[in-house]
């Protein structure tokens, strides 16, 4: 746990599409810092979203911070045009590119904060020589693609690991943790090593959200020990 308070980034995957202006300004008038926006392209995941032109319209009008999910085949290709949209924070998927380290230069290179994300059973060792230059590294407890499924146990395990691997390099690297994400397992995932966690329906279908996220932010630190 290197990141206190924790961070929840709601996962706008599960919000309403035909209002993402209001439900970014509802995020921010509830206290929320993060939002996490899930980009598919139908090829890395079978499923589409959104893209460069969406984000940086709705940049003009958040100031939260933009924690964007790139599930998308060689995303080496749209580094620049996800900057330029104004993301915070580029996560790409290590599955996705041949050269990993290239691309987390490159997004460096250009100002972001740059993260790897792990589908569940991927080894932890594909980011061990990077965690010094990544800011998180997002740990997927589903396969990506689709909100709303159920958490996948071993991917606890991997938490852990990942935290000890961190901790070991002396890194500063934050772990991220996405998919199945709920009000029972948040303060289990913090405690695990987790410093940000993402909720999609877990959080966007329990209105109003300065009572969801006053929830969630109490099971997150529930279990912690004070100076934690
Ligand atoms: C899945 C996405 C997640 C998703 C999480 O591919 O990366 O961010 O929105 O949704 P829930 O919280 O519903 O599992
Ligand atoms: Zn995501």
């Amino acid at each position: 746990m290197t990141h206190t308070p924790p961070i929840l980034s709601p996962s706008l995957l599960s919000s309403d599409f035909g209002n993402l202006q209001r439900e970014l300004e509802a995020l921010e008038q509830a206290g929320l810092s993060w939002v996490h926006w899930d980009v598919m392209d139908g090829l890395f995941v079978p499923n589409i979203t959104f893209g460069p032109p969406v984000i940086k319209r709705l940049r003009a009008t958040s100031n939260l911070f933009f924690d964007v999910h790139l599930m998308i085949d060689r995303p080496e290709r749209y580094i620049d045009a996800f900057v330029d949209a104004g993301s915070d924070l580029i996560c790409v998927h290590a599955e996705s590119t041949i050269h990993l380290e290239r691309v987390v230069s490159e997004i460096h290179r250009q100002g972001c904060q740059c993260g790897i994300a792990l589908n569940p059973a991927t080894p932890l060792e594909v980011v061990s020589y990077l965690l010094p230059q990544l800011e998180m590294v997002l740990i997927m407890s589903v396969n990506p693609g689709f909100g709303g499924q159920s958490f996948i146990p071993f991917t606890r395990d991997k938490i852990q690991h990942l935290a000890a691997m961190i901790s070991e390099q002396k890194a500063h690297t934050l772990i991220q943790v996405d998919g199945g994400v709920t009000l029972e397992n948040a303060g289990e995932l913090i405690g695990l090593g987790a410093d940000i966690l993402v909720s999609g329906s877990a959080f966007f279908g329990y209105p109003p959200y300065a009572k969801r996220y006053q929830d969630y932010m109490q099971a997150m630190t529930a279990r912690l020990a004070p100076g934690s």
